[in-house]
């Protein structure tokens, strides 16, 4: 008895960017971004593709597989760092698209682990009022905040969105619990500006642009320690043993992340969801794009444990339990 997933959904922009055709904007290789990261391609968004549109198309694959419509939704959670708007919410242009009439909307802002935040807040709402149906979206257009003169970066992001529908359900299914971390001392290592600021006082000397910064070797340490910390002490806090999960989702930043941590939990490598070679990473909507493309090849059956984990800028990072 609990929250549960009524639906999962996801949305790619059609264009697909290889590494061949990366080649050709930066100094890189095909073989380089293969073998450092895993990723062969990513989509990227063209007109039409704005963040909350990417969300909107998402959402109404989760609602159709729930069996829900918009109108019947309270709540639209969307996590993202690149709306195309800092105000109004990429959340309340969701709504608008998809006619969700009744529904509240706002999004929350926790890089790579939005999703995950925004799933543990979105099970204190049902927890506290059974009744409500919510959206939580993670959606990103990356490529309208990426430095497409950095080779460190420009490589691995991708544009896309993931979405599931939750509601309340009496039987044994449902999310279990959840684990959430922050460090803002280490903001630095993983960034973005928003535009420069209009008050003199507060304008940086040297506006850095609004796109990603990353110390990417720094980010790969913390990121494989602080994942299989969170994890650990999840399965402690809800005393299950880690060969009870059936599927580990973790955020797809890297495919050497995954390894290393598959290798440190010491769990087969076919216990972790990897697609992030064909996506890159696609910060907060990587886990609900996963979580929804396992959910349609059947990788999920009922009474299975699923572990999500995240980590991101801020630093952020969690992990959430959920028996399907
Ligand atoms: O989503 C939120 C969390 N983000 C992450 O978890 C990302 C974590 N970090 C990573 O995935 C990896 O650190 C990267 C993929 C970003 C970089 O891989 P790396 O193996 O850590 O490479 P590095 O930054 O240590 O760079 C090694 C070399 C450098 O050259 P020198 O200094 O050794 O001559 C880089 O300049 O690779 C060079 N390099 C590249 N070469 C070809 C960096 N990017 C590229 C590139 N193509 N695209």
């Amino acid at each position: 008895m609990g929250t549960i997933i009524l639906g999962t959904g996801a949305y790619l922009p059609e264009r697909v960017l290889t590494n061949q055709e990366l080649e050709k904007i930066v100094d890189t290789s095909d073989e380089w971004i293969r073998t450092r990261t895993g990723i062969s391609t990513r989509h990227i968004g063209g007109k039409g593709d704005e963040t909350y549109q990417l969300a909107a198309k998402a959402a109404a694959n989760a609602l159709q597989m729930a069996g829900l419509s918009a109108v019947d939704i309270d709540l639209i959670i969307v996590a993202t760092i690149s709306s195309h708007m800092l105000m109004p919410s990429c959340a309340c242009f969701v709504q608008k698209e998809l006619g969700a009439g009744k529904a509240f909307a706002f999004d929350i802002n926790a890089a790579c682990s939005g999703f995950v935040y925004a799933l543990d807040m979105a099970d204190k709402y049902i927890l506290a009022d059974p009744g409500k149906k919510i959206l939580v979206i993670g959606t990103e257009t990356l490529s309208s905040r990426t430095n497409w003169e950095d080779r460190n970066t420009c490589v691995i992001f991708g544009d896309g969105a993931g979405a599931v529908v939750l509601g309340h359900g009496e039987g044994e299914g449902g999310i279990i619990g959840a684990n959430l971390f922050s460090d803002g001392n280490l903001w630095a290592l993983l960034h973005m500006h928003t535009a420069p600021s209009c008050n003199p006082e507060l304008l940086q000397a040297a506006s850095p642009g609004v796109h990603i910064v990353m110390e990417g070797r720094e980010v790969f340490k913390y990121a494989v320690k602080a994942m299989e910390e969170a994890i650990l002490k999840l399965l402690e806090q809800e005393q299950i043993p880690l060969d009870a999960i059936k599927l580990i989702i973790p955020h797809q930043a890297n495919i050497r992340i995954l390894n290393k941590l598959a290798e440190r939990l010491g769990v087969s490598a076919e216990k972790i969801f990897i697609n992030v070679q064909k996506y890159g990473n696609t910060s907060a909507a990587s886990i609900p794009i996963a979580l929804d493309e396992a959910n349609r090849a059947s990788r999920l059956e009922p009474g299975d444990i699923v572990l999500l984990c995240s980590f991101g800028g801020g630093f952020t990072w969690g992990a959430v339990l959920i028996r399907w």
